[in-house]
């Protein structure tokens, strides 16, 4: 089967479109025919090696994170899926390998699609659309009424982030450049701050909530706006102890590690009286039907900035790494 396969970490000449052996499910697993997939930063990031400290698999590696497709076998054990089911998910972090014409996926990691959506769409949900509803709801349990802050709003998680945080009742904020304006507006969110002219801490508001997709000086200006008290979540800045914890299996020597670089943004959270917590999102079948069900029911867009056939992968991981997509970037089989 093609598949976009890393051979060397480094920059992109060190992945290349090519054939391998299909994947052989195991009892747990269905194989996938995958129809679409969408493309994420942590894709290029894994390129680059920025993540060999945390998952170093053998290469060559099969990359891509997230998929949509039709069960083509199932494993043994397999209970929920079967045969021509048309499914989405966000497969595991050490397994990868969506960019591929048939991939594996441990059951509890997939989800019925949605009847009405296509692969396309479907495929451009899991990976942003758990990381939002995770970081949301499940950790900074935002409530109505509840102000909240998401830096860059305008990407593949911040557009589900606003509309998330906005079904969870709350009065949302974001950051964006012109180019992301209207489309931020049109998902709901009630203000927006132009972060290539104005300076956030400048704003005037104060947040209950913080969700960070940018890190950097973008995440040290959230410490000013937030209320005492209020927590942050970044996506995007530095871990700390207890995302080697909860996220990544209870490993305490990275723990250790986490703890030594993140000392001074746990030393600014401190004085600025707020929480902060780095979040790996984590792949969930159940909470993806939960997605499922918010688009079923139309309170969930999928915004799809660009797509692109499989053969021009390359390409569309060029694009998503420019930084600039408004949305997701998916690639189509055929
Ligand atoms: N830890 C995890 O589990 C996890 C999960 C998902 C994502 N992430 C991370 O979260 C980050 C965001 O992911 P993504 O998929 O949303 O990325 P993305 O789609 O590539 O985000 C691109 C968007 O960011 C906007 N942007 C760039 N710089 C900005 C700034 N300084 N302020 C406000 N907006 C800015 C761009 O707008 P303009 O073009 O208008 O500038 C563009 O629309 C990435 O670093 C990713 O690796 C982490």
């Amino acid at each position: 089967m093609r598949a976009y396969v890393l051979e060397h970490y480094g920059g992109p000449e060190g992945a290349r479109l090519t054939d391998v052996p299909a994947p052989v499910p195991g009892p747990r697993d269905i194989l996938v025919a995958v129809r679409a997939a969408g493309l994420n930063p942590v894709d290029f990031k894994f390129r680059q090696g920025k993540l060999r400290a945390i998952h170093r698999p053998k290469l060559p590696f099969v990359l891509g994170n997230e998929l949509a497709g039709e069960v083509i076998a199932a494993g043994c054990d397999v209970k929920q899926f079967h045969v021509g089911d048309r499914v989405f998910a966000r497969v595991a972090k050490d397994r990868a390998g969506a960019f591929a014409e048939q991939a594996c996926v441990n059951e509890e990691h997939a989800a019925h699609m949605p009847p009405d959506l296509d692969f396309t769409a479907a495929a451009a949900v899991p990976l942003a659309g758990l990381t939002a509803l995770q970081a949301l709801r499940n950790e900074l349990a935002v409530k109505p009424g509840q102000r909240v802050f998401i830096s860059g709003g305008a990407g593949g998680v911040g557009t589900f982030a606003i509309q998330i945080a906005k079904w969870l009742g709350a009065d949302v904020t974001t950051t964006a450049s012109k180019r992301g304006e209207a489309l931020v507006h049109a998902l709901g969110c009630d203000e927006v701050i132009d972060y290539t002219t104005e300076d956030i801490s400048e704003a005037g508001r104060r947040f209950d909530a913080g969700f960070d997709l940018i890190g950097g000086k973008t995440l040290e200006q959230m410490f000013d706006i937030m209320k005492p008290g209020a927590s942050i979540v970044s996506v995007a800045a530095i871990p700390e102890p207890q995302t080697a914890i909860e996220d990544l299996g209870g490993r305490s020597a990275l723990a250790v590690v986490f703890w030594i670089i993140s000392y001074a943004i746990r030393s600014r959270a401190r004085r600025a009286g707020v929480r902060y917590r780095y979040l790996f999102m984590h792949p969930s079948g159940s909470e993806l039907a939960e997605l499922a069900g918010l688009i079923e029911q139309g309170k969930l867009k999928i915004i799809i900035d660009k797509t692109y056939p499989f053969a021009n992968i390359s390409e569309a991981l060029a694009y998503l790494e420019s930084g600039h997509a408004k949305g997701k970037v998916v690639v189509t089989m055929r």
